[in-house]
């Protein structure tokens, strides 16, 4: 179901590798029918126009399909698609990370009270096995934390910002131009496809249902290039990062701007690559890196599932048991989160100024690490200064940044951003 940019890599490789992937397999694998919208578009490569169909009925009650491949997007009727296809009888793979973020429980117990698979390698990091190795190989493990690179648009952005000191809205419009940013970039800059990402990972290392609303989410609009240089300065990259973490029985998941220590190796993971770090009580860090989009990466996802299925049927036709989300953890709200934070203002450029910051910010609580005063304006008499805490909770911190904001001499809260060490 979908012949876009997945669909069409993955009916190239089932029509044009059918015998490698049979080979494989051990029996013949053939690709019966494709859903689309519209049957007259051109498509590359050509697909025979028997295999097209736009009614969904061809494949949901066609008895001699026994695997749907829904790479359509978007939840309806993508999830309804699904139910059906599970109900049936037939196995899934998706790549959709947004049905599988909002309605991954249910469907996952449609497929084990129909005895079916539901695979979803490809809805995280593209070509990264992060997916089955968290469902698999890394089942022994009690997760401590999962942070990654896992936007490849945002992470494209920041990385012109960092290396040429490029704002943010030519730094989009350069994406856009290479392909790498949609038209309409939203869900990437604000984090939302991030955060369907997140919480798949997350619910799979915590065994239960992270919704995507359970993610706290800060987008990157806010950046600047100055944002850039100063982190450098104080020994920095800055990288949106998604993390989740489990503490005292409360889970923590939240996709924001971070700063990241420049020896750090998810600070080394530019342009449009991802990486997932993974911390085990037994495996210790597993990194995982890679291209997270695109045809290619993303068709081997799909096909290794599809091939993953193909074998099970082969053996016994009993499919794995899927994965128990049915844990009961809290949510941890970032209000209790500690972290150490990077705050850029802009000032009234006297004496007396850091001072009355400083005793705001110690009333909270919060210790100073550094202090950086850039860029001098005499037209405005303000300048910026750049101010790093010591580690401090964030409830605090948010507070003591609303008094600063409301102080005469404070002409500007520009970022407030977290410190990840
Ligand atoms: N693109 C990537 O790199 C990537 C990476 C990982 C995961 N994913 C996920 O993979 C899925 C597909 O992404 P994509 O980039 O391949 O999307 P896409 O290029 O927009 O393709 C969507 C395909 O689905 C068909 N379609 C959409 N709605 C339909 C409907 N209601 N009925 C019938 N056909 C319908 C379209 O048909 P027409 O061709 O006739 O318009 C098109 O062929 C999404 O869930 C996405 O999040 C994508």
């Amino acid at each position: 179901m979908g012949l876009g940019v997945v669909g069409g890599g993955v009916a190239a490789a089932l029509l044009g590798q059918q015998d490698e992937i049979s080979r494989k397999i051990g029996r013949p694998m053939i690709l019966k029918k494709i859903l689309v919208r519209d049957p007259d578009k051109l498509r590359e490569p050509p697909i025979p126009a028997d295999l097209l169909t736009t009614n969904p009925e061809d494949i949901l009650t066609n008895q001699s399909i026994h695997v749907v491949v829904e790479v359509m997007g978007g939840t309806q009727p993508a999830a309804g698609y699904l139910e059906d296809a599970l109900s049936a009888g037939k196995h899934v793979v998706t790549a959709n990370k947004e049905v599988m973020a909002k309605h991954g429980p249910e469907l996952m117990s449609l497929a084990q009270d129909n005895d079916v698979n539901l695979l979803f390698e490809a809805s995280v990091g593209g070509g990264i096995p992060i997916v089955g190795c968290l469902m698999n190989e890394l089942l022994a493990n009690e997760v401590h934390s999962i942070r990654g690179i896992i936007n490849g648009t945002t992470n494209y952005i920041l990385t012109r910002m960092a290396n040429h000191f490029t704002e943010f809205h030519q730094a989009l419009a350069e994406a856009q131009e290479r392909g790498y940013a949609e038209a309409d970039p939203t869900n990437d800059i604000d984090g939302m496809d991030a955060a369907y990402k997140l919480a798949i990972l997350a619910s799979l290392a915590y065994h239960q249902h992270i919704q995507p609303g359970d993610v706290y989410r800060q987008g990157i609009g806010s950046l600047e290039a100055k944002d850039f240089r100063y982190a450098k300065e104080l020994g920095y990259a800055i990288k949106s990062l998604a993390i989740a973490t489990r503490e005292n029985g409360a889970i923590l998941a939240r996709v924001h701007p971070s700063l990241v220590p420049l020896d750090h190796m998810l600070a080394k993971v530019d342009g449009v690559y991802n990486a997932v770090e993974v911390e085990g009580d037994l495996c210790g860090r597993v990194l995982f890196h890679g291209l997270g989009a695109g045809r290619e990466p993303t068709t081997s996802a799909v096909v290794g599932d599809l091939i993953e299925i193909s074998r099970k049927i082969g053996a016994d036709g009993r499919p794995t048991p899927m994965a128990q989300l049915d844990g009961a953890d809290s949510i941890r709200p970032i209000d209790d989160m500690v972290s150490r934070y990077y705050l850029r203002l802009t000032v009234a450029d006297h004496a007396g100024v850091l001072a009355e910051i400083a005793r705001i910010l110690g009333d909270g609580n919060i210790s100073i690490a550094s202090v950086l005063q850039k860029d001098t304006d005499p037209a405005t008499k303000t300048a910026e200064i750049v101010i790093t805490t010591h580690p401090a909770r964030e409830a605090s911190v948010q507070e003591s940044l609303r008094l600063v904001a409301g102080l005469e001499v404070v002409r500007e809260v520009n970022n407030l951003l977290r410190i990840e060490e």
